[in-house]
């Protein structure tokens, strides 16, 4: 059996290598370089071990509340009994994660975990570690690995999906594709996600007439530095004692929510730019009674970029602001990934297993692909159709309501998309934005050039319009979608340059 898997993440890199042992002829195929994308970016961790205490059942609490009550639970479930083999297949393909004086595994915790859960490697290079040790195993394997091809389109033949087109033409036929392309944070001005993630399997699909779901659900991160291009500042720092401090260096958190700065993750994200806003300067993270020895053991990679740009963490608090961090919503699946077309499966942040809801739970992104990864291996000989349904969206066309007034197209270049979307469908959206945002954005041209970037575009402008339609068909504030009553300015984007 054939098959085809499309991006080089944990998801991806995970149901490659899974195949590849159940005996398939895989080929796995990149934009980028191998080991590109957000997984190496990942600081904090992956979730799901468990110490004293604590128990899978207590995981899934967590993760269900932190996404508002809107993840279906035996996605839930289905991910933390996972959690015990996925790790232990990480370690067993290399990984080594940190470890206690007495060798057990050294667990951190961060927001809206009850206890701490979550696993780390080289302190805060956990996805840079779990990428390079898949990587190695990838290139030591037969896996047919395809690095600079950029997937246009998958091949449809009577409804079911037979490979994908690349852009140079070629048809990589497969009796199973496999899309694990990640996010597609590059909608947004200011975003922690390279710049390779413009949501490419999720144009995809839609264009294929694919399922989708839950794409008005886009998480902020909370402390992302306001200098210089955007950089990550882990949750596991608050986890660790970090504070959040306004202009006057009082701690605002713990007016917020009973577990001050490990709120969830849209609490924190929706405080931080309203402090930021009322003051018009941004608000800073706290982490200097950690102390200079303590920062630089367990954050290290955080600690030499904050002084590669002059700060210095262990004496002053740092300027942070929110910035577009993870998309919820992706194509519909179940819980083997399957999706509602034959012969296609969606992985990792392309896929709405229904795990994270309204709101991810910190460091389940990792665990998610993980655990995914090898359900979905496991069910490729088994492609039938997910009976899956997209969820309705206020598309414009002919007889669409006063908002779609098309008038003049115009094209766009992705500056003025990103800036649309910080502005309209970001952390604080309004209806009358909202309906503003998906007239725009059906007003401009869908690009057609023939470059990658071209592709990128439409790509980017296909998935605004998913996402900025089915935030407009969502008329109650949930988790991440967070509606106030009248358009808000885009506070968090203070600081930024
Ligand atoms: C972080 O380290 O704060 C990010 C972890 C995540 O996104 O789950």
């Amino acid at each position: 059996m054939k098959t085809l898997v499309v991006g080089g993440g944990i998801a991806g890199l995970t149901a490659a290598l899974r195949a590849d042992a159940l005996g398939h002829e895989v080929e796995l195929i990149v934009k980028g370089a191998l080991g590109d994308g957000c997984t190496p970016l990942a600081q904090g961790g992956i979730a799901g071990v468990y110490g004293h205490g604590d128990s899978p059942e207590l995981h899934a609490l967590d993760t269900m509340h932190a996404g508002g009550g809107h993840s279906d639970p035996a996605a839930v479930g289905a991910l933390v009994d996972g959690a015990d083999a996925a790790l232990a297949a990480l370690i067993a393909a290399g990984v080594a994660f940190d470890r206690t004086h007495d060798g057990e595994i050294a667990l951190g915790l961060e927001a809206a975990h009850r206890l701490p859960r979550i696993a780390h490697a080289g302190g805060d290079a956990t996805g840079a570690a779990i990428s390079s040790a898949l990587v190695a195993r990838v290139r030591a394997s037969g896996i047919d690995v395809r690095e600079g091809v950029f997937a246009a389109d998958v091949l449809l033949d009577g409804g079911r999906v037979t490979g994908i087109r690349s852009l140079d033409g070629t048809a990589h036929s497969a009796d199973a594709v496999v899309l694990a392309t990640g996010g597609a944070g590059r909608l947004f001005a200011h975003t922690t996600n390279p710049a390779e993630v413009t949501g490419d399997g999720i144009a995809m699909a839609l264009r294929a007439g694919a399922a989708v779901a839950d794409l008005e659900f886009v998480q902020f991160h909370p402390t992302v530095l306001t200098d210089g291009d955007a950089f990550l500042i882990s949750e596991a720092v608050r986890g660790a004692g970090a504070a959040l401090v306004d202009a006057d260096g009082r701690r605002f958190m713990a007016d917020e929510h009973p577990r001050a700065e490990l709120a969830p993750r849209d609490v924190v994200a929706r405080a931080v730019a309203r402090v930021a806003d009322a003051q018009g300067v941004p608000v800073r993270l706290d982490a200097t009674a950690l102390g200079s020895s303590a920062l630089a053991q367990r954050f290290p990679t955080i600690d030499a970029e904050l002084r590669r740009r002059g700060l210095d963490w262990s004496r002053e608090p740092v300027p942070v602001t929110p910035a577009a961090h993870y998309l919820m919503g992706g194509i519909a699946t179940d819980l083997d990934g399957r999706t509602s077309l034959p012969g296609l499966w969606a992985v990792g942040e392309t896929a709405r297993t229904g795990v994270h809801g309204a709101n991810r739970l910190a460091s389940n992104s990792l665990l998610e692909g993980a655990v995914f990864g090898a359900r979905v291996a496991e069910s490729l000989d088994s492609g039938v159709p997910s009976g899956l349904r997209s969820q309705s969206m206020p598309l414009c066309s002919a007889d669409s309501g006063s908002f779609c007034d098309l008038g003049e197209r115009s094209t766009v270049t992705r500056a003025e998309l990103q800036r649309l979307m910080w502005e309209k469908v970001g952390l604080l959206r309004s209806h009358d934005g909202l309906s503003d945002a998906v007239a725009q954005l059906h007003r401009w041209h869908l690009p057609t050039g023939s470059t990658v970037a071209d592709h990128e575009d439409a790509n980017l402008l296909t998935v605004a319009r998913a996402v900025a339609s089915a935030a407009l068909a969502r008329t109650e504030s949930l988790g991440s979608h967070h509606l106030s009553p009248a358009p808000h300015p885009a506070p968090a984007l203070i600081g930024v340059p």
